[in-house]
């Protein structure tokens, strides 16, 4: 079954939450997911007038059931942050146990034990000069507070620079700050630009960007918009994802955050990495962006921080930028924060998730399970409907001729189960870190079968 929006339908009003005439605030249907709860919630990023979709009211593994009892294969991970699956007792317990002792206590006047612990793991996870850590409750807060923090620092140091340099195709989040960083059409609005962005376009996509004359072009590019006269000066900070996840899943060149790396040190631009999305073993190392072996001004995590447990969000800064707001006149510090920031149950969630990963070895497992993936998806996702496949860890994306077609590719396959997630013209498989050899087996077989669907017109 599907949650239904009967409300435009019926002739009988639906009653105000809390009415004492209607049903009450928590109805039995509300319980189960009745049509109700589906007419009441404004489902984002959506169409308004969309009146069905499954509910989702189990998991376990790397698998979902909607209410009709039907189980999925989740290859998109919820909202890719599902790392650890469904039903993970030793998450499930940590974050138990500290709403039992201490739900939450705010950080700004205080500190708290699961904040605190947080903010030393990631230290030590990160390495280097990144020894201090904003917490906050979402991805887009998290680059929000990173991309404040360049902004705010440059006055502090006597030179106030305030643009930033980002990838057009980039996806930094859903705040207006945030969609402000990306030239994605889907997220131009009204507030737009509250600070100077320079937003590059990516020369081109597919293989080619891949190799070494898409990493000399690519490059170029953003030297050029960092050098770019400008009244506002040289940039604050460049900000860019690892992997573009909203852009198409989009591999950057090899060797790319290197070199952008000494472009920033040269040029004294703060380099913000966005690896919301690819941080915590995604793409088969802790961060994507070791595999270069760079290390950010300021890294940005929240998805698989704590497998979508509770909220959370995390800016990690290089221990000196944060000595620099010593001298901000209003408070000595970072003007930025939010009541639920550092949620002390979210926190303990993250910790024990990171548990979960080392234990597990589930970076090692995303690489190689990845890469089987990747294998068996060139092997199998072929043919002229097809324009690319490419991956890295368990990030892997067919890329189809059209956005029909990608939207066709991901209907088929959730008529056999298979949950894949799309974006534009790439159709991303995104699983669980804790996907098995059967689970990638599966998601290859689904999606030759997809494919094949979409070719003849079969199924759906
Ligand atoms: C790379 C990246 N940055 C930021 C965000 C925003 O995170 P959130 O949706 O938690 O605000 C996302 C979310 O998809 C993302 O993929």
């Amino acid at each position: 079954m599907t949650l239904t929006d009967r409300s435009a339908s019926t002739t009988t009003p639906a009653a105000p939450p809390g009415s004492s005439t209607g049903s009450s605030t928590r109805s039995p249907g509300a319980e189960r997911g009745s049509d109700d709860t589906a007419s009441r919630i404004w489902h984002s990023w959506t169409p308004v007038r969309q009146r069905t979709r499954p509910a989702i009211v189990r998991g376990a593994g790397y698998h979902v059931w909607d209410d009709a009892g039907r189980r999925y294969l989740d290859a998109t991970s919820s909202a890719l942050n599902a790392v650890c699956g469904y039903g993970e007792s030793r998450i499930e317990a940590a974050a138990r146990t500290q709403a039992a002792q201490l739900h939450h206590f705010e950080l700004s006047r205080f500190t708290h034990r699961p904040a605190a612990a947080l903010a030393e793991r990631l230290t030590g996870l990160l390495g280097g000069p990144l020894t201090r850590t904003v917490l906050v409750n979402s991805g887009s807060e998290a680059v929000e507070a990173a991309v404040r923090i360049a902004i705010d620092l440059w006055p502090l140091r006597g030179e106030p620079r305030s643009r930033v340099v980002t990838l057009e195709r980039g996806y930094h989040g859903s705040t207006a700050l945030c969609q402000s960083l990306s030239g994605l059409p889907h997220l131009a609005n009204r507030y737009r630009d509250p600070i100077p962005v320079t937003r590059v376009p990516l020369p081109r996509e597919g293989a080619a960007l891949r190799t070494a004359d898409g990493l000399e072009r690519a490059f170029e590019l953003i030297e050029q918009a960092v050098a770019e006269p400008h009244e506002d000066g040289p940039p604050a900070a460049v900000v860019l994802e690892p992997l573009l996840n909203v852009g198409g899943g989009i591999v950057l060149p090899p060797g790319l955050l290197a070199r952008l790396r000494r472009l920033c040190d040269r040029t004294g631009a703060l380099l913000i990495l966005d690896e919301v999305f690819t941080g915590l073993g995604r793409t088969g190392a802790w961060f994507a962006s070791q595999h270069e072996d760079v290390r950010p001004d300021l890294m940005v995590l929240s998805k698989g921080l704590n497998g979508g447990y509770a909220p959370i969000g995390a800016a990690v800064a290089a221990g000196h930028l944060a000595e620099d707001f010593a001298a901000e006149p209003v408070v000595g510090g970072l003007r930025y924060g939010h009541t639920t920031s550092g949620h002390a149950i979210a926190c303990a969630a993250a910790l024990a998730t990171l548990d979960v990963i080392e234990e597990d070895g589930l970076v090692a497992r995303s690489a190689r399970h990845g890469a089987d993936l990747l294998d068996a998806l060139t092997a199998g996702a072929t043919g002229p409907l097809v324009t690319d496949v490419r991956g890295r860890g368990l990030v892997v994306t067919v890329e189809m001729a059209d956005a029909d077609l990608a939207a066709r590719l991901v209907q088929a396959a959730t008529a056999r189960r298979l949950l894949l997630r799309q974006q534009g013209r790439a159709v991303m498989a995104v699983p669980p870190l804790t996907i098995d050899e059967t689970g990638v087996r599966e998601i290859a077989e689904s999606v030759a079968g997809a494919l094949d669907d979409v070719r003849t017109g079969g199924r759906p």
